[in-house]
């Protein structure tokens, strides 16, 4: 048996059915045109019974890419297949996926059929398909539930019937992963004519285990397995193709290969998630925006030594950049220290000590210090060597809803402490009123900005300040987790260049 494990992709078809998740035929032919660059070998584009949009897109994908082979869904009912039959009439290599329920409760409570009937009517519907297309796949819907004798016998009949690839649904997300792997190689081992066709494997997550179950399908004799990008789908989804596709490339011991070009995985993955509209939960194995941070100072410490400590993937191989550091009030030393060096800062043992205490302060604070807040903390370390002449010492605000903003504000000037309060619209008002209380200067606000760079509320806040005083502009600025804290220094800041 070869070990080319075929990558058949149904993101637009199992994927495209979540709610919420269609996509018009433009975006389709983008993710495909994608899917082709990915490597698939064959492109699920639809089910064109369905609905005319569906056929259109079957057409549409057949004409705008080239080397994967183009699949189309039927139930087996013969005007599915006439249908599809028709959608494909432009592809170079052209699939029917034809198929039917084979689990006791597919063939009483869905289709209210029996055994016997269900066999002929699979056999019939290959038949039928094989009329239009060389290439068709049978799936047995929940193969997963369904009797392995009962599936064997049914299996046999459909690739006597013509059938080259034969699916082996868990639709459920039923099965562990032995038992699944124990079905495929009861297939192997019982239905004599197995030679003449490809197992697949079709695995939804409901249980958390479709890319287990897929994995043992091919250990146990499947070849071709059936992945969605990002492991999009029903319920909780299919089996998602970086994994499968990372799990066979990490495990060489397994021996089996694929067409995939893996740096094009993370593109791949963007695309999907952006025309769907299906974020990527920070987490996901291969794809997922944590997949190669790292957060813990021993973590962080070991993969700075050797990415290999910490990581099985190298990023760059699934088309990541590089493994990322985040700065956390778990990180230690050895991490600032790395990424004060990229962003071009290299401090003395002492320094960085004094650094790392500031640096704890505001991560416990804020849940990820970013780069350009570490820029700040090592700014403010200069601007602490140059006095300034009005220093915030404290700062008390009241405000919400049916209060009166108020603020009292103690501001030191060349060494004596003031005090004052005022009332305004609103906080930042009100203690600007006290500081122009305080300095008794004649200023005009001329620009005041805050920003909140990154995501999140707990944010450091920058804020910029211009004045105006006898016809002279001055500028100040300030950062703090705190942005009323911040507006005061930065004003203070400005006030402090008139001095
Ligand atoms: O989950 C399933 O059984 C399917 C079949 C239509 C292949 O998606
Ligand atoms: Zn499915």
């Amino acid at each position: 048996m070869s070990n080319r494990v075929y990558i058949f992709d149904t993101t637009l078809r199992d994927g495209e059915q979540v709610p919420g998740c269609q996509l018009n035929t433009i975006e389709k032919i983008e993710v495909a045109r994608q899917l082709e660059k990915l490597g698939v070998d064959i492109i699920e584009a639809g089910f064109p019974v369905s609905s005319p949009g569906d056929f259109n897109s079957v057409v549409e994908i057949s004409k705008a890419v080239s080397n994967p082979t183009i699949c189309a869904l039927t139930r087996a009912v013969k005007k599915d297949i006439e249908v599809a039959a028709d959608a494909l009439q432009f592809a170079k290599r052209g699939r029917i996926h034809t198929g039917i329920g084979t689990s006791p409760y597919h063939i009483y409570n869905k289709l209210n059929s029996n055994p016997e009937e269900i066999i002929q009517r699979a056999i019939d519907a290959v038949k039928y398909a094989r009329k239009f297309v060389d290439d068709v796949e049978f799936y047995a819907e929940d193969a997963g539930r369904s009797d392995n004798e009962y599936l064997a016998r049914v299996i046999e009949a459909v690739i006597k019937a013509g059938a080259t690839v034969v699916n082996i649904p868990d639709t459920t997300g039923y099965c562990l992963p032995a038992e699944y792997g124990a079905k495929i190689a009861y297939l192997v081992n019982n239905v004599p004519n197995i030679d003449k066709a490809i197992i697949s494997t079709h695995c939804h997550n409901d249980l958390g285990m479709a890319t287990a179950n897929s994995i043992s399908g091919i250990i146990n004799g499947a070849r071709q397995v059936e992945v969605t990008m990002n492991g999009i789908g029903e319920r909780a989804g299919n089996t998602s193709l970086e994994e499968v596709v990372m799990t066979l490339r990490c495990h060489k011991d397994l021996e089996f290969e694929t067409n995939i070009d893996s740096k094009q995985i993370m593109k791949t993955s963007k695309l999907v998630s952006t025309l769907m509209r299906m974020p990527v939960q920070p987490n996901k194995a291969i794809v997922g925006r944590n997949a190669f941070a790292h957060s813990s100072g021993i973590h962080q410490d070991g993969v700075l030594k050797n990415r290999e400590n910490y990581e099985i993937i190298d990023p760059v191989e699934v088309g990541v950049k590089e493994s990322s550091i985040v700065l956390t009030a778990r990180s230690g030393r050895a991490a600032i220290k790395h990424r004060l060096s990229v962003l071009g800062y290299e401090l003395e043992p002492i320094e960085l000590d004094e650094l790392y205490h500031k640096f704890l302060e505001l991560a416990d604070k804020k849940k990820d210090v970013t780069d350009e807040d570490l820029e700040i903390l090592v700014g403010r370390d200069k601007e602490e060597d140059t006095p300034r002449p009005l220093k915030l010492v404290s700062l008390q605000v009241t405000c919400g809803k049916s209060t009166i903003p108020t603020a009292t504000v103690q501001v030191s000037f060349h060494g004596d402490v003031f005090t004052e309060t005022a009332i305004g619209n609103g906080p930042i008002d009100a203690a600007f009123t006290a500081v122009k209380a305080l300095v008794k200067r004649r200023v005009r606000l001329e620009e005041f900005l805050i920003q909140a760079i990154h995501r999140g509320s707990d944010d450091v806040g920058k804020v910029h300040v211009q004045i105006e005083h006898k016809g002279s502009t001055y500028y100040g600025f300030a950062a703090h987790t705190d942005i009323v804290t911040a507006s005061v220094e930065a004003f203070l800041d400005a006030l402090g260049h008139i001095e």
